[in-house]
Formats: structure tokens, sequence, C-alpha cells
């Protein structure tokens, strides 16, 4: 069985593409097989790279962004194992669209995997500056780090 999980900010140009790429990129240095996307609430983006900020950051960390924004449906809901939200807005949006108690059940907020930052919401950076893009990803690091340390399935 293949471990699948899905990133869900709003425009998925800045926290989930940045969540996805950490992931992938944890998860390979440790040798485990895993499934990572991403997705957003909103389509204003569709297609897009991440933010050029973002990538930045990213990049003055070693890595590489290369998703493509695309907006979150429904049927998502099914084919992930576990659906981890940005922040309490998202996660509640991500709820609406949950029919029966196994994809509500898959609906997480991400810091909950967290220590350090346990149940906040990694901040959209949008509208933000430097400082607000590496707060996002020391946010994620310590999230997609904690979460491979679970016991798989999750
Ligand atoms: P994200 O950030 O949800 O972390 O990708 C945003 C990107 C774009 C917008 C909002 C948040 N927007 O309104 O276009």
């Amino acid at each position: 069985m293949k471990n699948s999980v899905l990133f869900v900010c709003l425009g998925n140009i800045c926290r989930s593409p940045a969540a996805e790429g950490i992931l992938k990129e944890l998860a390979k240095q440790k040798n485990i097989e895993l499934r990572v996307e991403s997705c957003g609430l909103g389509d204003w983006h569709e297609g897009q790279l991440p933010d050029s900020r973002m990538c930045l950051a990213a990049s003055d960390r070693g890595m590489t962004l290369t998703s493509r924004a695309r907006q979150f449906t429904p049927a998502l809901l099914e084919e992930f194992d576990l659906i981890l939200a940005m922040d309490k807005n998202v996660l509640n949006e991500l709820y609406k669209f949950a029919t029966n108690t196994s994809q509500k059940a898959k609906l997480h907020l991400a810091t909950s995997f967290s220590t350090a930052y346990k149940d906040q919401d990694v901040p959209d950076p949008y509208y933000g500056g430097r400082s607000d893009f590496d707060l996002v990803l020391d946010i994620l690091e310590d999230v997609c780090e904690e979460l491979l340390s679970k016991k798989l399935p999750f």
C-alpha cells in the first residue's frame, strides 16, 4: 500500500506547494514511498508555478518547487489517505465537502503533527515579506519531520 498525503491551502502557490516539496524531499531522503500532492480551495492561480518568493525561500534551503497550482475537488477526499489543511479556515471549508466519517477522519490541521507549532495556523504569507515565507518553511519542515516519524499507514 502506498501512503498518500494531500496538502491544501487557499491559492496553492505558497504554503501547500512548499509543504509538498518539503515532504517529498524528506521522504526521498528517508527512503519512504509516499505519494504527495497539493491543491488550493481557489482557482485563481490554476496551472501556475509556486509564487516566486516561495520558490526563492525554498531554493535558499536547497529545494526546487515544481508543482502547478490546481483547485481542490471533492473526489480528492477519496483519493488520498491524509489531507492536511494549512489553517483552520481551510480545514472548516474541507469539512463541508466531506460526505462520510471516513472522509472526515482524513482531514487534519497540518500542525496537528507538530510539537513546536501544535495546532497553529500556517500563516498565509501572500501579502507578507521574506520573514513570513521563512516562517512558513520553518513550520512546514517541523510538520513534515514529525509526520514521517509516525508509523505508516497514517
Ligand atoms: P497560499 O497563499 O494559500 O498559501 O497559496 C495565497 C495565494 C494566493 C491568494 C491567497 C493566498 N490569493 O488570494 O490569490
